[in-house]
């Protein structure tokens, strides 16, 4: 089954073709993004009218490219996927639009995936994928959760933020320290030139039990240790390796006791923060040592793309499942 995906629930344009037949890391004929953070930048964060005007005039182009890109034609679609939420109404209306309306006119189904569910199927999408069960840890910009995944489709929340997404305190402390929208990748960057311990931050709520997170007060130690430092350009680095450090060991700490929870020996990561790479190595190193696996999608796959929501859709069209006709989306879902 050839499935079309199409992401649209915030201020990226993303748009794949995965091919079951195929499977594997080459199931994705083809895949492309397109980015909204030029149009957003001076805003200093997602403007969700400007998005969604943006995904009306990029969506099409991109389904044109992206097919032209796979050596198909519309008519060789068996399907189309489309994320139906969480996300900005507007934003995700333009893709459920599109796609119902694809679906129609091509006669095929089409059905709405759940954003987080995309990123959590996303490292299946690779060579040699773990079988359930496994835990999930999805790190994005909006959501810090760990899952039980018993069977695909079939997800048990082991906990969660109580306060801000671990993306979104990225994106909140780079901002403080001065650093260009979208901050997280750049505050990862920036901690790459400075010295562990320089800085030391808390780990939040490691030190009682339970796989809650919290990283609103992380924030709030980085401000005043950032307003207390001589703010020169070394000590910014400083300051974001010690706030990295402190993410990447809370969320590998918690990772650990849900494996240990579960029982199960396998973790999977998805979602934007996924493709940090002092994330990656901690992990890799922790299940090292455990003896157990750790696996992610490729760093292009862990922020927000099509691919995900091609192979969510059609592990779902496949088994048989989709919607009517209607344009249907759920701004605030749980998954
Ligand atoms: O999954 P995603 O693309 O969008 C949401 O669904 O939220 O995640 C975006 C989040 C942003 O907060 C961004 O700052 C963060 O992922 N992010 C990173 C890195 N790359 C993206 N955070 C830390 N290190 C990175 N390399
Ligand atoms: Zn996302």
């Amino acid at each position: 089954m050839k499935v079309l995906g199409i992401e649209t629930s915030c201020d990226e344009t993303g748009v794949a073709v995965y091919d079951t037949a195929i499977g594997g890391a080459d199931g994705l004929r083809a895949h492309a993004v397109y980015s909204q953070i030029a149009l957003h930048a001076e805003y200093g964060g997602v403007v969700p009218e400007l998005a969604s005007r943006d995904h009306v005039r990029k969506l099409l182009p991109l389904v044109r490219q992206t097919l032209d890109e796979a050596g198909l034609s519309t008519g060789d679609i068996d399907g189309v996927a489309y994320t139906a939420g969480p996300g900005l109404v507007g934003a995700l209306l333009v893709g459920a639009g599109v796609a119902r309306a694809l679906a129609w006119g091509l006669d095929v189904p089409a059905i709405g995936v759940h954003h987080m569910e995309g990123h959590l199927l996303a490292p299946l999408m690779e060579d040699d994928p773990p079988a359930a069960p496994f835990v999930a840890l999805l790190v994005s910009g909006g959501h810090t959760q760990l899952v039980a995944v018993d069977a695909i489709g079939s997800y048990r929340l082991l906990g969660e933020t109580l306060d801000d997404a671990a993306g979104e305190a990225f994106d909140k402390t780079a901002k403080m320290m001065g650093l260009p929208y979208p901050g997280g990748p750049q505050l990862a960057a920036l901690a790459e030139h400075g010295t562990p311990g320089v800085f030391k931050f808390p780990r939040p709520m490691t030190t009682r039990p339970g796989l809650d997170f919290s990283f609103s007060g992380l924030k709030t130690q980085v401000l005043l240790a950032w307003q207390g430092s001589d703010q020169t350009d070394a000590t910014k680095a400083d300051i974001a390796r010690g706030f990295e450090d402190a993410v990447v060991d809370t969320l590998a700490i918690k990772c650990a006791r849900a494996l240990d929870a579960t029982g199960f020996d396998t973790l999977i990561v998805a979602g934007g923060v996924g493709a940090n790479t002092r994330l990656r190595e901690k992990l890799r190193a922790d299940a090292k040592r455990r003896g157990g696996r750790v696996c992610f999608p490729r760093p292009a796959l862990c922020t927000d793309n099509g691919a995900m929501i091609a192979f969510a859709g059609a592990l779902r069209l496949e088994a048989g499942q989709h919607g009517d006709a209607a344009v249907h989306v759920v701004p605030r879902w749980d998954m």
